[in-house]
């Protein structure tokens, strides 16, 4: 190995063939992330919201197909698709009317390490599972998002596969970039290296369209989808200013440390000159909702109890009371390249409340955005949950 630009090359070289070892072995025989989940009939009944007879009765009279059967000559469970159809057949399927505008969440603090792709992961499958049509556009180009969904990003995806051709204004909409995942529900736009290009390129020539790129390319997709999630990169440019001015709500995760703290107040002061001069220049930005989420929480850790009674008190509901908690099970999942939600659902104590924790979360999340639609905000009033 060199010493200089060579030896930098050498361990590209190198980081690449441990990250294709490590997808490949986390994916065998094939090297294909695949939903290898079931869902029991208990799962089915809350998912569905159909009694166990009421599914028994549809698949016995062939509105429903009855699940596999393994080896031991039992019922392997249900498949997300097959709980989705069940909600199809039954008419129970929660979904935005027509009337009501799909949502675009930013999960957006300029701060690196804060949750936001681990947040953007989770809730696009608590999403899709709750039966929304839900679009994750990675927007950053370390694309974590993407290699979640088992992609090796600089191998596997093109530059055209992602945002930059469109950011560059080569494609008339979205369409080109959407692939549906292995989750049954939830579809993404891929990113790798490349897109930081897009940096370059919305530069080279500003005009009050170069901020609303990102907007007009999810309105042309928007009609297909319940729910939008964009996942930025940690830092302010011109794909960031673009994910601002796109989003319709934006979610804030903070830890709750000092630093993280600081750096959360630096984001507030640039997002609020971004947004005043975005308002100059493209036209109003008004949120359904802006929310911090207090997240990688170690109660454990001296201060941060403190901090976050603080953060609470001061913040009030601009807070959500649901809290990421640090969990060692978010850290073997994203060790296998999966979700908490993708793991096996070997009912370990640690899992469980692992999944319970980001349960708690994403409902919260599930609750705003259903308050920003007109036609579930009245149903959620009459049933006095809101
Ligand atoms: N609640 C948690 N418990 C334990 N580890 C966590 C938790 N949330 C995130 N992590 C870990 O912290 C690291 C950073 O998380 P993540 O990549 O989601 O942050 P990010 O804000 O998207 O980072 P970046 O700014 O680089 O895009 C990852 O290794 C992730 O597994
Ligand atoms: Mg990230």
């Amino acid at each position: 190995m060199g010493t200089g630009i060579e030896l930098v090359s050498e361990l590209i070289e190198r980081t690449n063939d441990l990250r294709r070892a490590f997808r490949d072995n986390n994916f065998r025989p094939d090297s294909l992330k695949k939903d290898t989940r079931r869902y029991s009939m208990k799962d089915a009944v809350k998912l569905v919201g159909r009694s166990h007879q009421a599914i028994r009765d549809a698949e016995g009279d062939g509105r429903l197909e009855p699940p596999e059967i393994g080896e031991s000559g039992r019922r392997l469970g249900f498949t997300l698709k097959q709980i989705n159809t069940m909600r199809d057949v039954f008419g129970t399927r929660r979904r935005r009317s027509d009337g009501d505008e799909p949502i675009v969440i930013a999960i957006q603090n300029f701060k690196g390490g804060v949750a936001k792709s681990t947040i953007t992961t989770h809730l696009g499958e608590y999403l899709a599972q709750e039966g929304y049509r839900v679009l994750l556009i990675d927007c950053d180009s370390q694309a974590s998002s993407t290699s979640t969904f088992g992609y090796l990003p600089d191998d596997e995806i093109d530059e055209e596969d992602t945002l930059l051709p469109f950011l560059r204004d080569e494609e008339e909409s979205l369409h080109y970039a959407i692939r549906e995942t292995y989750w049954d529900g939830l579809s993404i736009i891929p990113s790798n290296l490349h897109l930081y290009q897009a940096e370059y390129s919305l530069a080279a020539d500003v005009t009050p369209d170069t901020f609303s790129m990102l907007h007009e390319g999810i309105q042309s997709v928007a009609e297909d989808f319940d729910i939008i999630l964009l996942d930025p990169p940690p830092a302010l440019g011109m794909i960031s200013l673009n994910v601002i001015y796109a989003a319709n709500a934006l979610l804030i995760p903070m830890p709750p440390s000092m630093y993280d703290f600081s750096s959360t107040i630096s984001f507030l002061t640039m997002l609020y000159e971004t947004m005043e001069v975005l308002e100059d220049k493209v036209g109003k930005i008004d949120y359904k909702f802006v929310k911090l989420l207090i997240s990688r929480f170690d109660e454990n850790k001296s201060g941060q109890v403190t901090l976050v009674d603080l953060i609470q008190s001061e913040f009030g509901n601009v807070v959500l009371s649901s809290k990421l908690r640090e969990s060692a099970e978010i850290v073997t999942a994203g060790n296998l390249q999966r979700t908490v939600y993708e793991l096996d659902k070997a009912n370990t104590k640690v899992r469980r409340r692992c999944l319970n924790i980001l349960d708690a979360v994403n409902s919260e999340i599930e609750l705003l955005i259903r308050k920003s639609w007109p036609s579930h905000a009245k149903a959620l009033k009459e049933r006095g949950l809101i």
